[in-house]
């Protein structure tokens, strides 16, 4: 019996599978390799070897994509998945709005196929990596999870649509178990410094731009905007550990096995911290070595988010637990191990 995890090989799904297989759950994973490479797939074995010894029956990788139906079907007779989390899809929001049809067609095509492949095969529990991104910019803060939704770019409208779609298919068929976790901004890496996030080209994010920064790859970090309304100008996020983050999911595969029907959670830290506190932060485990300069405001950027994380420390017992200290360490020590 395994967990199936579509995109596994990318960094929160790489993070998960090692928490799932140190969790005694056994994975199989999908992965195109359009945003990860097959060394993951090692790497991963690596951390997880000395707690449990891994074979073909407890950790598959099939490298194939998740919009192939026949493939998905064969992967589906070849093992007995009894859930499925699907983290596969194209996830930068400037890209999304130069090539909307490039994310309609791999985000919304991918969960189709995957459902209708779950329910020939009679597999009924899944969980969806959405975004705190679905909030749009919200009325208020913190941000509790029956705050109005609302999208402003082609991503998140992807995220938004297959929410919909789910909440559709849940109204339809009761026997399927829906968890959709809303991430907020996971960041940070393995204590092991063998995974974590590792962007093509120029990050378009904030951690590994600064990650690169202070490890000489990049120039200077460019802080878009200080004229926000926040404390001080710059933009306030909850940044979450992504080992936190996969954990999360750990605990959402273990409350679909209660059938608990449809079900929505935010996953963050429930604190914001702002632009410059992250540099400071970074600057305190690397030594300084961050320099930025302020220019003018990223267009479509909001001025602050921060999620209310409390139904899913209620419901899946799951809080985040390491601090912004943790999640620049393990950045700056993965930075440095991935030249
Ligand atoms: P990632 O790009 O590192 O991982 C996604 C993985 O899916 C990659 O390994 C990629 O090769 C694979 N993939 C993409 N399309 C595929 C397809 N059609 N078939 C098979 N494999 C495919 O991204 P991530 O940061 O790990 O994000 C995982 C999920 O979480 C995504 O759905 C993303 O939208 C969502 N999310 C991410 C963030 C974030 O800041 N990282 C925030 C909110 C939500
Ligand atoms: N920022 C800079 N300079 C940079 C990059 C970012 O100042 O080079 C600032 C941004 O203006 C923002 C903050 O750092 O104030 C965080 O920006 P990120 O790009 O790291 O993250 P976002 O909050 O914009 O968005 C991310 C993901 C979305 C996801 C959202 C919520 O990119 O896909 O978190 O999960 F939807």
């Amino acid at each position: 019996m395994s967990v199936l995890l579509t995109g596994g090989l990318g960094y929160i799904g790489s993070h998960t599978a090692v928490e799932l297989l140190t969790s005694n759950e056994d994975v199989v994973i999908i992965d195109n390799l359009s945003n990860s490479d097959l060394s993951v797939k090692e790497k991963i074995k690596k951390i997880v070897e000395p707690v449990r010894k891994l074979d073909e029956n407890s950790f598959k990788v099939y490298v194939g994509d998740v919009r192939d139906y026949k493939f998905l079907d064969q992967v589906f007779s070849e093992n007995k998945i009894t859930s499925v989390i699907h983290f596969a899809g194209l996830k930068a929001v400037g890209e999304s709005v130069a090539k909307p049809l490039d994310y309609y067609d791999n985000n919304l095509i991918s969960t189709i196929n995957l459902l209708e492949v779950m329910r020939a095969h009679g597999v009924k529990n899944f969980v969806f990596s959405s975004s705190a991104t679905v909030y749009g910019k919200a009325k208020s803060m913190p941000i509790y999870e029956d705050f109005e939704t609302g999208a402003t770019n082609p991503y998140g409208r992807t995220k938004l649509f297959i929410e919909e779609m789910l909440k559709d298919i849940y109204n339809s068929d009761k026997s399927f178990n829906f968890i959709i976790l809303r991430y907020f901004n996971p960041i940070g890496a393995h204590d092991s410094g063998l995974i974590g996030e590792n962007p093509n080209g120029i990050p378009n994010n904030l951690m590994p731009y600064i990650s690169r920064v202070a490890t000489g790859k990049l120039e200077c970090l460019s802080i878009f905007g200080n004229d926000y309304n926040t404390k001080d100008g710059t933009g306030v996020r909850d940044y979450i550990h992504v080992v936190d983050l996969a954990k999360g999911h750990v605990c959402a595969v273990k409350k679909l096995k209660t059938n608990c029907g449809l079900k929505i959670y935010n996953l963050g830290t429930g604190i914001g911290y702002s632009v410059l506190d992250i540099v400071n932060a970074y600057n305190q485990v690397c030594g300084n070595k961050v320099k930025f300069k302020f220019v003018d405001r990223r267009p479509g950027d909001i001025d602050i988010c921060y999620a209310n994380a409390d139904k899913a420390y209620k419901e899946l017992n799951w809080k985040a637990e390491r601090n912004l200290l943790d999640m620049c360490k393990t950045s700056y020590n993965f930075e440095k191990h991935n030249k």
